[in-house]
């Protein structure tokens, strides 16, 4: 069995139904349930025999501990974090405790399951590392795309707190020798992601006749991949990475964000066209994020090359399935805004002063 740190959250919880739709083997799913944790996103294996919940904190070692010698899994996947940047301007201390502390004391108990294994069994045995791209900073437009040796330059406190969490398990596999891997990815997007991110925040706000809020002057970059190309590239990296080694993951999908709020609006017109007028009327710029990171993008050739992985979706594709969902699912939007997110919404979007324009 694997053991998920992180499986309700966005990427997540469409990594756990991913595997369980694909793999008999079971999961041990451990999150804490933090505003960003949904049990609703689970709700079609919440009878699966093969999916066990167990809501903790990644710091919690003795818990972690418990749970390691009781289903002994023969891999960790760590996506358990604080993962909104705009949250950790406003509120960096849940980033250290989560991302630095939080991994440091999986790590801690990892060390002690995996040190107690036998021979074959700690020969085989994996701790998967989930982070991003936004660890190596940020790139000129004519810059070349992040590889797996660009040199870390994290800009927010999420990114630093991202970071750090890299670092302490490159050197848990340098000193002990735990199987560590790293995947570093870009920019997801698609079904259950928590619309206090772009892509879902645009959407949902769109729909509900809200503005559409574009930090600064819209011209920021991201490369955008579909989650579950991002959850084909883990299951990847689990089979058949090198311990020890980092994977950088995009999506080749490099878009500015002013551009893909137009495609959202475009197709959102398309397929739920809203009385007098396009949804592009409810664009409204405002004051940009401290510290905006320009434009990241991600070199994918190492895991194409050494683990033959590639996303199968287009940004048209996954794009077009993300708005479907959204449509589809307007329960589970409901159920989301009813909660802490509205109360973050004020926050954040109150102390923007603007808008300053809209078009
Ligand atoms: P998310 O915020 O949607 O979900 C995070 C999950 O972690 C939630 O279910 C939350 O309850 C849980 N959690 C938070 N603190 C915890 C703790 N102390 N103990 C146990 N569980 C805890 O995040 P996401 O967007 O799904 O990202 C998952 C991982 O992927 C993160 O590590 C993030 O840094 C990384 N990542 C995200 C993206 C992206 O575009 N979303 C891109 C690259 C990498
Ligand atoms: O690059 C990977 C990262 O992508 C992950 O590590 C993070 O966990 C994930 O949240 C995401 O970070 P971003 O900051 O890029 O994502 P976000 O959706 O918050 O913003 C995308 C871009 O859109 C960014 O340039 C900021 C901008 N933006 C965002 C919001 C919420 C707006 O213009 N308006 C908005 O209201």
């Amino acid at each position: 069995m694997i053991f998920v740190t992180g499986g309700a959250g966005f990427i997540g919880s469409n990594f756990v139904l991913d595997w369980l739709a694909q793999n008999d083997e079971p999961v041990v799913n451990f999150d804490k349930l933090t505003y960003a944790g949904n049990m609703n996103n689970l709700a079609s294996v919440r009878q699966d025999p093969r999916h066990i919940f167990v809501q903790g904190d990644i710091g919690n070692t003795a818990q972690v501990a418990a749970l390691l010698a009781q289903h002994k899994p023969r891999a960790i996947v760590h996506f358990a974090a604080e993962s909104h940047v705009d949250r950790s301007i406003h509120g960096p201390a849940a980033f250290v405790e989560t991302n630095v502390n939080g991994t440091f004391g999986l790590l801690e108990a990892s060390r002690a399951y995996w040190n107690a294994l036998p021979d074959d069994e700690k020969a085989a045995f994996r701790f998967l590392h989930v982070s991003t791209d936004e660890v190596y900073g940020t790139l000129g437009p004519n810059d070349a795309p992040f590889t797996e040796t660009t040199q870390y330059a994290p800009n927010s406190p999420y990114s630093a707190s991202k970071a750090a969490s890299d670092h302490l398990v490159r050197s848990y596999h340098h000193t002990y020798g735990l199987p560590t891997l790293t995947t570093n990815c870009s920019n997801n997007y698609g079904s259950y992601h928590f619309p206090e991110k772009l892509i879902p925040l645009i959407i949902t706000n769109a729909r509900a006749g809200k503005p559409l809020p574009i930090y600064g002057d819209g011209q920021q970059v991201r490369d955008w991949l579909y989650v579950s190309d991002h959850c084909a590239a883990i299951r990847r990296v689990l089979e058949a990475g090198k311990p020890g080694e980092v994977y950088n993951v995009g999506g080749w999908n490099e878009k500015a964000n002013l551009d893909v709020v137009h495609t959202l609006c475009d197709i959102l017109d398309e397929l739920d066209p809203k009385a007098g007028g396009s949804y592009r009327d409810q664009i409204t710029y405002v004051t940009d994020r401290p510290g905006h990171d320009r434009r990241y993008a991600i070199d994918a050739r190492k895991i194409e090359r050494e683990l033959g992985w590639k996303p199968v979706e287009t940004f048209d594709t996954g794009i077009r399935k993300t708005i479907q969902w959204y449509l589809a699912n307007q329960e589970w939007v409901k159920d989301v805004q009813s909660g802490d997110y509205l109360k973050w919404v004020e926050k954040n979007y109150e102390q923007r002063q603007n808008p300053v324009e809209t078009k």
